[in-house]
């Protein structure tokens, strides 16, 4: 066991997004909605789309090769010091073999590094990061780094409820003892698991069931479970409250799983009653002002994560962690020794709400993350376009995908099945 004062946690973060992108209003047109029901009532404009010749191995390849060429004033991460690989996904390219064999080999990683993909809905990515944390707390990990990469396509049937939820990205953290981003404050988090039927993808089909408005009451639920555990872990090891606080006066961000960014909204919502809601001398004047007093904790704790997602839409695994990139790269001057609440919420479920402190000098290595320039360079695709790419990213045999346009960022993409063996290669 390593000794309590080590810090553990995201030394390096990387974002990929795919370069086509579906604006919202012409989904709406297309469906005959209003606009403002997906760009208020969801909180989404536009929806990342994968094209044919991008899957989850490529997104988190792409997404992983970012955060090790990540560099700060301490150099990039050598793919040599990684022990431990873990790919979190819902969209397996695979029922038996892994994305994350795939990883291993785009990156060159050693053959001694143990590597694996893990799946549980949305919480995969969260799964994976505790699992990573508490590998190098135990002291096995002998100063060896782990790499965790939340990468996937949310698919839904066009014309569906969760078609304007659809998205699609990776993102790939770098844990390790001393991180240069985010501390964890390791084994202070809140746990709620449940079985419910709120979303599912059974094995013989390639886009996902969901009882929506279900699924919602599955989040909030879980969420008041995790937070309620959280709360008495963090008061017991983490934080005095002092005259007249609330936990969430501790917590300069807190961050939401986010299917579309309008939840992110009613999970704070809940959570900031929940709060005032533990202090008698509180909890009246909430009954009478609670809508704005929850309005403005929202503006200036939630919100500032919240621009990739709008333009990304649901990256399911990625999700929670693509609102970190996001708030790291525009926020984290202000944030350097300050804690951020973290729920992750993964449908089945399995939810987690935990915390952790930017680290001194992650101001430097968040200009590196890039993600404002990606988004930036994307090109739009119409409705016909993204109905095509939809309908050809099946997850069995295609037939050999076109090949990526001259500008594409990746490096990786994949270029078809042979044999129903999976080919990859580097522009
Ligand atoms: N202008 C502005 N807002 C409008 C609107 C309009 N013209 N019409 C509807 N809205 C609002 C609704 O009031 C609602 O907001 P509210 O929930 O804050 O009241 C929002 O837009 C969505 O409308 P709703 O009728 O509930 O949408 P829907 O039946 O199409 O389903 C989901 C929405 C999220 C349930 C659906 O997209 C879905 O199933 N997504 C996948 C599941 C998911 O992401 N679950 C999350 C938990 S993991």
């Amino acid at each position: 066991m390593l000794d309590g004062k080590t810090k553990i946690g995201i030394d390096r973060i990387g974002v990929y997004v795919p370069d086509r992108a579906l604006p919202l209003t012409d989904l709406a047109a297309a469906r005959a909605v209003p606009a403002e029901k997906l760009l208020h009532g969801l909180g989404v404009h536009h929806m990342a789309v994968a094209p044919v010749y991008e899957d989850s191995v490529t997104l988190a390849a792409n997404a992983a090769v970012r955060a090790l060429a990540m560099a700060g004033d301490c150099g990039r991460t050598d793919p040599g010091e990684i022990g431990l690989l873990i790919v979190a996904t819902e969209s397996a390219v695979d029922h038996a073999k892994p994305v994350s064999i795939f990883v291993h080999e785009l990156l060159g990683l050693a053959a001694s590094c143990r590597a694996y993909e893990i799946k549980h809905a949305c919480y995969g990515g969260t799964a994976a990061l505790m699992t990573a944390t508490e590998w190098i707390a135990s002291g096995v990990a002998r100063g060896r780094k782990a790499l965790v990469v939340a990468s996937d396509i949310a698919k839904y049937p066009p014309h569906s409820a969760g078609e304007p939820t659809q998205g699609a990205g990776a993102v790939a953290m770098v844990v390790a003892e001393s991180p240069g981003l985010l501390a964890l404050d390791v084994g202070a988090s809140g746990v709620h698991a449940a079985n419910v039927y709120d979303f599912w993808r059974p094995l013989d089909r390639s886009q996902a069931l969901v009882d929506g408005k279900y699924s919602l009451d599955c989040y909030l639920a879980a969420l008041a479970g995790a937070f309620a555990e959280y709360r008495r872990r963090a008061l017991a090891e983490l934080v005095a409250l002092g005259d007249g606080e609330l936990l969430t006066d501790h917590l300069a961000a807190i961050l939401y799983h986010t299917p579309f960014p309008r939840m992110a909204w009613k999970a704070h919502r809940a959570l900031v009653e929940d709060d005032w809601r533990t202090r008698a001398d509180r909890a009246a004047r909430f009954a009478a002002e609670g809508e704005a007093i929850a309005r403005r904790s929202y503006a200036e704790k939630v919100e500032p994560s919240l621009w990739a997602a709008q333009a990304v839409g649901n990256t399911y695994t990625a999700s929670l962690y693509l609102c970190l990139a996001a708030l790291l790269e525009r926020g984290a001057d202000r944030l350097v020794g300050r804690r951020l609440g973290m729920f992750s919420y993964g449908s089945g479920s399995c939810a987690e709400f935990y915390s952790g402190v930017v680290a001194p000098g992650a101001q430097h290595l968040a200009r590196e993350i890039g993600l404002a320039a990606m988004l930036e360079r994307r090109r739009n695709v119409t409705v016909a376009e993204y109905e095509r790419h939809h309908a050809t990213a099946s997850l069995r045999a295609e037939p050999a995908p076109e090949r990526p346009p001259r500008d594409f960022a990746g490096p990786f993409f994949y270029r078809g099945t042979d044999d129903d063996r999976r080919a990859y290669a580097h522009v």
